[in-house]
Parts: structure tokens; sequence; C-alpha cells
């Protein structure tokens, strides 16, 4: 970025988390989704990236604006954060967190235990149960631990479940299926006041898999293990929610003490979308929050990425993509404009 021009870039983005600035990326003359969330008591807001939010000023004056929390996409992982055992770079990591506290956004840790991003030294290790569990606490206790106070919420152990069964990934195969609650007992012990998620894809309706999930937290539960909340993924095609079935599961999850998370909502279509495509993303926006907001236990909704130019869809579904709320420019498309309209209702009975 040429000289003097850092200042600039900060200038807009300090003006367009006020307010002004119409030429701010993405600026609509309606209320930021994050006054309406507020009103009702929620939280709204995205996976986001360190390095976009400190070199794209569009980029961060929208997040600024617009959301009250924001999930590291990659920067909390373990692989991302530490390549050798015991050594960590928090750099960007901590940037991100100094942007969220000065806009007065919650950080939504994503995430301790994991079976992909892991740094290789574990990948290819080979270790025994009681080594396995000694590198597990060493990591939570080193990253839950330097985010202490400023981590609202941890997607503790995330997709532990392969369809309706435990995964066999290498955390279940060193240390056995108590490698879960291990985690969250840990988590619980370096960070008693963060909210502990488990986290998953392919369970937001009720199927094979949500009920074995279902039935592994509410034996979690029921024996004290500090697990406070499920994240619902949402990786989803329109239509893929069935919206009653989607209800039921949260409120089944709500009954067992649990709070709502929908944690990496994003909506793929096949590119380039038609508008009829766009229609049904925006429809498919709005029902799975409209079904949030009816569930008692419903804490935050976050979509994975907020902008069509910076999501992972793309390079996962080929010819798929525009899955986002904003557009490539950061325009709001019919999607926000959704989304918008359900917290306008809700915040104003
Ligand atoms: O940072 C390196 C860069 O240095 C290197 O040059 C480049 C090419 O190899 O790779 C970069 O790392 C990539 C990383 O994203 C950051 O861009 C990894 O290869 C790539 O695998 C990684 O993909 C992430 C993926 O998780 C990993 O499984 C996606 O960005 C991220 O959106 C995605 O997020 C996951 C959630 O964590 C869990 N739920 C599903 C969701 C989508 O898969």
């Amino acid at each position: 970025m040429p000289e003097g021009t850092g200042i600039i870039a900060v200038l807009i983005v300090e003006l367009a988390a006020l307010g002004f600035g119409a030429s701010a990326a993405g600026q609509d003359a309606r209320a930021p989704l994050r006054e309406l969330a507020k009103k009702r008591g929620v939280l709204i807001g995205a996976a986001v990236g360190g390095r976009l939010l400190a070199r794209d000023p569009d980029y961060a004056a929208v997040v600024a604006r617009e959301f009250n929390v924001v999930t590291p996409e990659n920067d909390f992982k373990w692989g991302p954060l530490s390549r050798e055992r015991g050594k960590y770079d928090f750099t960007i990591a901590d940037a991100l967190v100094a942007f969220a506290a000065k806009h007065g956004i919650a950080v939504h840790g994503h995430t301790l235990v994991w079976h992909s991003q892991l740094p290789k030294w574990i990948e290819e290790g080979t270790f025994t149960r009681e080594e396995m569990l000694a590198i597990l606490r060493e990591h939570i206790t080193a990253v839950a631990g330097h985010f202490r106070g400023r981590v609202a919420m941890w997607d503790v152990v995330n997709e532990a479940f392969e369809d309706a069964a435990l995964r066999q990934n290498l955390w279940n195969k060193g240390i056995g299926p108590d490698y879960v609650e291990q985690g969250f007992g840990i988590a619980h012990e370096v960070d008693p006041k963060a909210r502990l998620l488990y986290n998953d894809y392919g369970a937001e309706n009720v199927n094979p898999k949500s009920d074995a999930i279902y039935a592994f937290l509410k034996d979690a539960v029921q024996r004290g293990v500090p697990i406070h909340g499920i994240g619902f993924q949402a990786h989803v095609v329109p239509g893929e929610i069935d919206v009653a079935s989607f209800k039921r599961n949260l409120r089944r999850f709500g009954e067992l003490g649990l709070e709502i998370y929908v944690t990496e909502l994003d909506v793929r279509l096949k590119d380039p979308p038609t508008d009829a495509d766009l229609k049904r993303q925006a429809d498919t926006y709005r029902e799975i929050l409209d079904a949030c907001l009816a569930e008692p236990a419903f804490k935050a909704f976050q979509t994975w990425g907020f902008t069509d130019r910076r999501s992972w869809i793309p390079g996962h579904y080929k010819g798929m993509g525009s899955a986002l709320i904003f557009d490539a420019d950061y325009r709001p498309k019919g999607a926000y404009r959704a989304l918008h309209e359900c917290l306008e209702r809700a915040a104003a009975k």
C-alpha cells in the first residue's frame, strides 16, 4: 500500500464504522445488522481473516459496521498458530482480537480440537494415549489461556462426528472417545467464563447424524461435562434445510439446556446465479434466521465469510459460489436484505 494511504484507509474504516461516508463499501441507508441484532439480544456476524482486516479497508469497514461477533476463519487454528510443539505466533490472531475489541465485536474462537489444519509433527507423529492427552492439554492451555477474557465462546471440538458415528480421527484413535469431554474439561479449567460449544455440519435437520450428536451431548451434559452450546455450521444449498425439522432439532438441543448457534452459514449457488437462484438464496437465509429467532435458546447467527469475493466455496465446490450476503464488490445482496427484514421484525416485537 503506497506511503500515507494507510492513515486514509484507517479513517475510511472509522468513518464507515460510525455510519459516515456513503462511499464506504456496502454502505446502506438502513440500520446495520448489528444494531437490529442487539435490540433483539442476539449476535450476528461472520468468519473473517486477520490479514484482510489489516489490508482491505472496504472489508474492514463492512465488518466494523455490520457485525457484533466474528470468528477467525483460520487464524486461531492449531496449524496457523503453531508449527513446532509449544511455540505459538499469535501476531495475526491478536491483531484480529484487537480490531474486534476496538469495534465492540465479540470473538468466537475456532477451533481448539479438530482433525484438520494440524501441524505436521502431530499429523506424522506416533504418541501414546498419555502423550496425546498431554499434547491436547498443552495446546488448549496455551491458546485458551492466551485469549482468556478476550474470547466470548469457543468451538472447543469441531466435527467429531462422521455421519452417525464418532469420527475415527487421530484424537479418537489416540486417546479414545473421551477426547471430546477431555477437551471441554480442559477448556473450562483454562477459561471458566467462555461459553464452550460443540460444532458440526450436516446436523441441521433431524437426521441420523443429529440424532447421534443429540444422544452424545445429552449423555455428556447429564454427566456434568462443561458443554454450553451447539454450533450448526449450516453449509447448505437452497432447500437443503427442512425448516420444520430444523426447528424441532433446535428445540430438542435447547431442551438439554444448550445454547444454539448457527456458526458457518453459507448458501452456495451454481455460478453465475440467476435472479431466481438469488431469490431462493435470500429465502433460505431468511427462513434459517426466522427459525433461530423462534428458538428461546438461540444466541448467535454467523456466516462463513460475508462477501462473495472471499469464500471457501469456489475452491471446494467446483462451479459453485455466490454463497454470501455481500457481493464481490461489498454491495448488500438480497440475502442481506432478507436478514435485515427478519431482524427488523424481531427487533420491533
Ligand atoms: O495459509 C496458507 C498459505 O500460506 C499457502 O500458500 C496456501 C496454499 O497452500 O495455503 C494457505 O492455507 C490455506 C488456508 O485455508 C488459509 O487460506 C489452506 O491450504 C486451506 O486448506 C485452508 O482452507 C480452510 C479450510 O477450513 C481447511 O479445512 C478454509 O479457508 C476455511 O474456510 C475452512 O473452514 C472450515 C471450518 O474451519 C470448519 N467447518 C468447515 C469450514 C469449511 O471447510
